[in-house]
């Protein structure tokens, strides 16, 4: 199937991000949020998003104006009903995420390709809630998502290869690049990039280094765009947590078990950039 017109639930940073580069991309896209209020952060969101590239005259005014005209907002998931494809991008919350797709089961067209953005919960298991799971599949976009070229395309034992096959045809249209996954938590990314980061806090914890020299020693050793404690700020150590718990309960491995710091500064509610500190105050 040729995508066209894609629905996103959930204008959050990623919801908003996908949204973004989606419509840049010349698709269709409608926006659901739980509240006007959420919807209108959401399309700021996007708005800010583009005045980013404005100014870095990467793109026009007018071209922004192009952008924001393709993305229609809304409340309901019922304003989903024409999509070719339907992207549930919202809290990582398994009831959360199942009564989404209880409504998408009622909205969606029969030949609609619904897929999920969750970055932890087992794709398989989302599967269960949607009408034909052979159209069903995981996408895993990357914070943030204008910049990072890559999208994890997940599939289950039950999706077919023309979902698959539009799938990546669609990420390529976005200008990203899809590596196919299996459905195993953490998929490829984070399934490599969570244990390195809990690493380096307990490298931290056990007095191997300084959190800014273990910062530096990644950067400047290995070429990383940021040091690990950077990184875990910039997702959010709640994000982090809750990721890194999905993944011990599903591999039982100690290098997937959350070090205690990781846990204190999460209950202090420090989660990073986004509440003003985390490893680092902002
Ligand atoms: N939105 C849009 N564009 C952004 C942006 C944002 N939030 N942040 C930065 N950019 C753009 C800038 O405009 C700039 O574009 P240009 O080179 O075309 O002018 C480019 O990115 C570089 O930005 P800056 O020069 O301002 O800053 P940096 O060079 O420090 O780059 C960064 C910022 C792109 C965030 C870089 O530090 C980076 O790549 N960090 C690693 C990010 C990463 O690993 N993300 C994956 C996280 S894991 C994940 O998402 C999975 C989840 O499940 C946990």
């Amino acid at each position: 199937m040729e995508i066209q017109s894609v629905g996103i639930i959930g204008c959050g940073l990623m919801g908003s991000g996908i949204a973004q580069v989606a419509a840049a991309s010349g698709f269709e896209i409608r926006v659901v949020e739980i509240s006007d209020e959420f919807l209108e952060k959401g399309i700021g969101r996007i708005r800010k998003g583009l005045d980013r590239l404005v100014k870095k005259e990467k793109i026009t005014s007018e071209d922004a104006d192009a952008v924001l005209s393709r993305i229609q907002g809304g409340t309901s998931v019922a304003d989903l009903a024409p999509c070719d494809l339907i992207i549930e991008a919202v809290t990582e919350n398994l009831e959360t995420k199942v009564a989404v797709f209880s409504q998408v089961r009622e909205a969606a067209r029969a030949d609609a390709i619904i897929g999920s953005n969750t970055s932890s919960l087992s794709i398989t298991r989302l599967m269960t809630e949607v009408e034909d799971p052979t159209r069903f599949l995981g996408f895993h976009f990357f914070n943030p998502v204008p910049v990072m070229k890559l999208v994890e395309v997940v599939k289950t034992l039950a999706t077919s290869q023309e979902t698959l096959d539009s799938a990546f045809e669609f990420t390529r249209k976005l200008g990203k690049t899809p590596v196919l996954c299996e459905d195993r938590t953490g998929f490829l990314v984070n399934r490599l990039l969570i244990p390195y980061l809990l690493d380096a806090v307990r490298a931290w914890e056990n007095g191997t280094g300084s959190k800014e020299d273990i910062d530096l020693a990644m950067k400047l050793g290995c070429g990383y765009p940021m040091g690990p404690f950077q990184l875990i700020d910039f997702i959010g150590l709640d994000t982090i947590l809750h990721i890194a718990e999905i993944m011990y309960e599903e591999f039982k491995e100690a290098r997937m078990a959350p070090p205690p710091t990781l846990k204190r500064l999460v209950m202090a509610g420090r989660l990073g950039r986004k509440s003003g500190a985390g490893f680092y105050e902002y």
